[in-house]
This record gives C-alpha cells, structure tokens and sequence, in this order.
C-alpha cells in the first residue's frame, strides 16, 4: 500500500492547526520549502516548520526548493523535521554531499529531489545512503500544476535504481497527483503519493486520502 503525504502548501495557513488535523489520517505531512531563488515562490520556512512540530505528531516530510540548501539542514533539523529532500539541481555535488552528511548527524531520513528535467542517473552518487528518492511531476514552485505523464519513465528508472542498489527506499512522487493517475504513479513505482490540491481541495480530505491509497493499491 502507497503512503499518502497532503502537501500544506495548499491549506489555508491562517487555520493551518485545523487543516493538519483534518487530513490526520495521512501517513506523512508534505511542507513545501520555497525560497524565491531555486523556484519562483516563497512559502514557509524553518518558524513554521517547528510550529507545526508543536502541534502534530506527524511524520514531516519536508522538501525544500531553496538554493544551497546545506546551509539550513540543522535549522531545519532542529525545528522538528523528520526527513529532508534537497534538490540536486540546488548547489554543487560537494554540498549536496555535505547537506546529505548534515542529516546524518541530526539522525533525519535523508532525500534528493529532482526536477522533471534531471535524469533518473543524477541519484547515482548518492543512493546507497538514501531513504527516499522524490521525483517531480512538475515543475516545482507551485500548486495545483497538470501531472507531467512523462515522468512515469523516470520514476520507472529510479525504481530500477533503488531495487537493484537501495531496496527499501522509499519514492516519492510531487505533483499533479490525483485519484485518476495514482494507479499508474504506484504502478511505475512510487511508494509516498503527495497531494495538495487533491486533498485540500476536496469536500471531504480524509475520503480524498483514503481513495489515493487505494488508487495506489
Ligand atoms: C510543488 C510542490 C508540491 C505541491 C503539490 O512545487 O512541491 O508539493 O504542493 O501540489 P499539487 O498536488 O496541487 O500538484
Ligand atoms: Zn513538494
């Protein structure tokens, strides 16, 4: 069974206490980190992300779309995240290397994302020390995009990678997610769906939620 992780980025952040408990019945809690530089957008950052913490004992999945992210992970760290997924696109290897060693350290899971344009290869270097990969099904920055159907083969490759060099890390999958493509999302390998608009946007979250799992199924 695919977990499912609602992105915030689509609640209302004025009744955000009350928008956590409505989808409670998720496995995972999605923050997306925007930065205004890596992305074209600003969101929430590292007072948030301990906010939340003092409110829910959710898993925080937190994906931070901010340039050199390296910088931040002990903030971020020491706010309450659970696991943390830089981009790969967001600084030099070394740093990503370093961002990667910094989590380590703080004893959270440990992540790369990629952009729709990054090839599935660009994990290499770093899988054996992963626990989960996220790929793109937008570009990232916002929410509410149309899913990319040609990611299907990237998130294919990298379940290729992670079975035969990291089995039982987790992929996940941002973007565009909803009940009518989660079959094919979990089928080309996902294990973690996100959805923001799919959940948030619904009458009733919690159904949403449970209808993704079973898409996922
Ligand atoms: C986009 C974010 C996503 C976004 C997904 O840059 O990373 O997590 O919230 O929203 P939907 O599900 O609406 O595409
Ligand atoms: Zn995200």
């Amino acid at each position: 069974m695919v977990k499912v992780a609602p992105s915030i980025l689509s609640a209302d952040f004025c009744d955000l206490s009350s928008d956590i408990r409505r989808v409670s019945g998720a496995d995972w809690l999605h923050v997306d980190v925007m930065d205004g530089m890596f992305v074209p957008n600003l969101t929430v950052g590292i007072p948030v992300v301990r906010s939340i913490r003092s409110h829910t004992d959710m898993f925080l999945d937190v994906h931070l779309m901010i340039d050199k992210p390296a910088r931040y992970i002990d903030a971020f760290c020491k706010a309450g995240a659970d696991l943390l997924s830089v981009h790969l696109e967001a600084d030099h290897p070394d740093r990503i290397a370093d961002a990667l060693r910094a989590m380590e350290a703080n004893g959270v899971k440990k992540a790369v994302a990629l952009r729709p344009i990054t090839s599935a290869r660009a994990i290499l270097p770093y899988i054996e020390q992963l626990d989960m990969v996220l790929v793109m099904t937008v570009e990232p920055g916002f929410g509410g995009q149309r899913f990319l159907e040609d990611q299907l083969a990237t998130i294919r490759e990298v379940r290729a990678i992670i079975d035969e060099r990291r089995p039982g890390c987790e992929l996940e999958v941002d973007g565009g997610i909803g009940p009518d493509n989660a079959p094919a999302v979990a089928e080309a390998g996902a294990t973690v769906l996100v959805a923001g608009s799919a959940v948030y946007g619904a009458a009733d979250p919690g159904a949403a939620i449970a209808a993704l799992r079973q898409a996922g199924r």
